[in-house]
């Protein structure tokens, strides 16, 4: 990808942050999800008073796109706290992993990021092929 396609992905992220819900962590998030169609989805976190109810920026994001009938990913950019890079966590990666979104860009702010393949956060996951075929116990 591009550093300016990069860098567009990073600040749309961006403006997703501005949409968080994050009254008890106080750490908004907002990603970014690039389609191989080239429309982008938003996401940003919505947590809950009951914690593990909340969802992560990147879920979201991930989520609306496949409502959109959307399946095939060229990236995603996350960014979090503006003092550090936002490195996803690891239902996400898992929920990356299913999609196959193979770039994952992790950004301070949209000049200031890392890029990672999904080998790289992901290595070794557990593969549908796993499930299939496989005679139940
Ligand atoms: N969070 C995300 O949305 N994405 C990440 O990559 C890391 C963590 C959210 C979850 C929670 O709302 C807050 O950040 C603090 O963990």
């Amino acid at each position: 990808m591009k550093a300016s396609d990069i860098q567009g992905l990073l600040e749309q992220a961006e403006e997703a942050r501005k949409k968080s819900y994050s009254p008890y962590s106080r750490y908004p998030v907002g990603a970014a999800l690039l389609s191989e169609d080239g429309t982008v989805y938003r996401g940003c976190n919505m947590e809950n008073v009951s914690y593990p109810a909340s969802l992560c920026a990147e879920r979201n994001a991930i989520g609306s796109a496949i409502t959109d009938g959307k399946r095939r990913f060229s990236a995603i950019a996350i960014i979090g706290s503006h003092e550090d890079y936002t490195m996803p966590c690891g239902i996400c990666r898992q929920v990356m992993a299913e999609f196959h979104v193979p770039l994952i860009i992790c950004g301070k702010s949209p000049d200031d990021y890392r890029t990672y393949t999904l080998e790289e956060l992901f290595p070794s996951s557990f593969k549908a092929e796993e499930l299939i075929h496989k005679e139940n116990p």
